[in-house]
């Protein structure tokens, strides 16, 4: 661990570049041959997720759209299919229509600034100024969730980080300590101490860099910060799944709105909880042969807990209610395969 200098200010940055360059991350694939474009994608999909569960949904969605222009060509289908259990699927739409944004309104060529990148859908401040500094290396600070532990343990700022109060002495935080140079290794540097080494339930104090001037740690109460969000129990919402089978052997999928849950993608039909299966599906899809109702399982969105009960219904299509449409088509086996599909829909369809 390094020693302050008698006489010298705390150079905080200088301590987080050293640290890198021993144990920073340098070969991540979005760190090889690096573009606007791959930074962006490896960005929007490393929100929310972590890198190990990026890093093959990242090398799929390259080698399908190497540039913003194969991406803005593509349909929303087929960048969904490639998104299928990544979640957060609004980041997918937003990625499609930013390149097509970008594709249309700026030649294909990447804004350079923050304040330009921040007015494309899906692109916040703390996303702006990491494509700013990894892909252009201009100076920019990032707040995402692995800085903001680690800024608001050393500094040990109270609050919950969603507050703009503190979201703001966060950022002022942040901007007084990036660097000039080495903008790019800086801001990897404190993703990386963030994911590494000031983890959420166990940091590793004594492998940091930032160990001696850390007020957290001289409280010897690191993982008290950030405050946590004060806690509200989520509301839980259920909805039976209709998995329809008709006399083909073929699986009724649909797809949803675009706007709202799973926009975009194809799931099964749904019904309330206490609506009855066999006249709906009679009314809709044809004559009910059997049906099958399984325990329900539950799937936590952010805002919510789905608890969702999955009805195996066969069905003889005597009228031949619904043939196939752009919203409602019957698949064979496997041919969902190339469908943007929600986690549990596929999980089901696998299971089949
Ligand atoms: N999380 C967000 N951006 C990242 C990056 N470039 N490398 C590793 N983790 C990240």
């Amino acid at each position: 661990m390094s020693k302050q200098q008698p006489g010298k200010p705390y150079n905080f940055s200088r301590q987080v570049l050293k640290w890198f360059k021993t144990h920073g991350r340098k070969h991540l694939p979005w760190q090889i041959n690096r573009t606007p474009y791959r930074v962006w994608v490896s960005e929007i999909m490393l929100q929310q997720t972590q890198v190990a569960t990026v890093i093959p949904y990242y090398e799929r969605f390259m080698s399908r759209f190497p540039d913003v222009e194969s991406l803005a060509k593509a349909s929303q289908d087929e960048v969904l299919q490639l998104w299928t259990g990544l979640g957060y699927y609004a980041r997918g739409r937003n990625l499609h229509k930013c390149a097509q944004m970008i594709s249309t309104q700026c030649n294909g060529i990447f804004p350079a600034s923050v304040d330009e990148l921040e007015q494309l859908p899906g692109i916040g401040r703390s996303t702006a100024g990491a494509i700013i500094s990894l892909a252009f290396k201009q100076r920019a600070a990032i707040l995402d969730g692995n800085v903001k532990r680690v800024l608001a343990r050393f500094h040990a700022v109270e609050g919950w980080p969603g507050k703009t109060s503190v979201s703001k002495e966060l950022w002022a935080i942040a901007e007084e300590y990036t660097p000039t140079n080495h903008i790019a290794d800086y801001t990897q540097a404190m993703m990386d101490l963030g994911a590494m080494v000031c983890t959420r339930s166990k940091p590793q104090c004594s492998a940091c860099p930032l160990q001696t001037h850390c007020i957290a740690f001289k409280q010897s109460t690191p993982t008290n910060y950030p405050t946590k969000k004060p806690k509200k129990a989520l509301p839980i919402k259920h909805t039976q799944f209709l998995i329809l089978q008709n006399d083909a052997g073929h699986i009724l999928l649909e797809q949803r709105p675009s706007v709202g849950i799973w926009g975009g993608l194809w799931s099964f039909p749904e019904i309330a909880i206490n609506e009855d299966i066999n006249s709906f599906c009679e009314k809709h899809f044809g004559r009910v042969i059997d049906h099958r109702v399984k325990p329900n399982f539950r799937h936590t969105f952010s805002h919510y807990h789905l608890d969702i009960t999955p009805a195996y219904i066969t069905i003889e299509q005597t009228h031949n209610m619904i043939a196939d449409n752009n919203q409602q088509q019957w698949l064979p086996h496997q041919q969902w395969e190339t469908y943007g599909l929600p986690a549990p829909v596929k999980k089901l369809l696998d299971a089949l």
